[in-house]
């Protein structure tokens, strides 16, 4: 039976009882079959595991969709429920702020500034500082986040790392729709004719692979990754960057090996994000 729990107190008794290690895995609800995946490989590493749900105010910027975020708790449970998930921890603002907006958070520091962050200004200050609470709250051994979040996985990589908390922090590959999707609750935003549209965001990725594996270099995937995403109409490419898979740095024009292709773009009103792993060949190679 999974227990629910909505406040720091109902959290800390539950937690004391679990027995042996615990998995975290965090979410804002709107639990779908990526966070499914999260949670089966949370039960893999950990004798128990915690699901938080909450959509943390921190996070979204002025004009973001905080109160559009889809809210489903009682479905959510249910799939809790069905996943044998342990504990539920679905506090309300109050139990994560108790002194309402925190002043002192983290700052996610230069990563957190690009890409994603650049777009959105102050996002993974947010993140980062909600990941510190219910850290601190959950007391897990493992913290499994989604590969799908390139960019937050790897900050919250740099946050354990750099202010020494001990946790693993463990990446599940990203989940997708048979069209190629990366599931998303957002996607639930998408009109069906924007549904269609946004099917170029994988293939752009899927394209950029192949050309990489055709023997493509830097240049040329980015290339590719870039053409797909002009030539679908209606898709209003953010950013599309070929990264270190370790630190997210762009990789120079002769750079060869593994890196991630990280695309944003906007369908409609939906801000959609994916990334795919490539390795590049040196300059000079390519047969694409
Ligand atoms: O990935 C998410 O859903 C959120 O950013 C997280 C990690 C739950 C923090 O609010």
């Amino acid at each position: 039976m999974t227990h629910v729990v909505r406040d720091r107190a109902g959290l800390a008794a539950v937690r004391d009882g679990l027995p042996g290690t615990v998995a975290v895995v965090m979410t804002m609800g709107a639990l779908h079959d990526g966070h499914v995946a999260l949670v089966r490989r949370a039960r893999e590493l950990a004798d128990h595991v915690v699901v938080t749900v909450f959509v943390n105010p921190l996070q979204f910027g002025a004009g973001e969709d905080l109160d559009a975020y889809p809210r489903t708790l009682d479905a959510d449970l249910a799939v809790c429920e069905r996943e044998r998930v342990d504990v539920v921890f679905a506090p309300d603002a109050h139990a994560v702020y108790p002194h309402g907006q925190p002043s002192v958070r983290v700052a996610a520091g230069p990563l957190g500034q690009r890409l994603e962050g650049q777009s959105r200004p102050g996002h993974f200050d947010g993140v980062l500082t909600v990941v510190t609470v219910l850290l601190h709250l959950v007391r897990p051994h493992v913290a499994v986040f989604g590969r799908k979040d390139r960019q937050q996985l790897a900050l919250v990589r740099r946050l354990v790392g750099d202010l020494a908390i001990d946790v693993r922090v463990e990446g599940v590959p990203t989940v997708r729709e048979p069209d190629g999707l990366a599931l998303s609750s957002r996607n639930a935003y998408l009109s069906e004719a924007e549904r269609r549209r946004a099917r170029a965001v994988p293939a752009a990725g899927r394209a950029a692979d192949q050309a990489a594996a055709a023997g493509a270099g830097a240049h040329q995937v980015l290339g590719v990754a870039r053409e797909v995403l002009a030539d679908a109409g209606g898709v209003e490419a953010d950013y599309v960057a070929l990264v270190d898979p370790g630190d997210l740095a762009p990789v120079d024009a002769d750079y060869a090996g593994p890196a991630v292709l990280l695309l944003a773009a906007r369908v409609g009103a939906t801000r959609l994000i994916d990334n795919v792993d490539v390795v590049v060949a040196p300059p000079g190679v390519s047969g694409a």
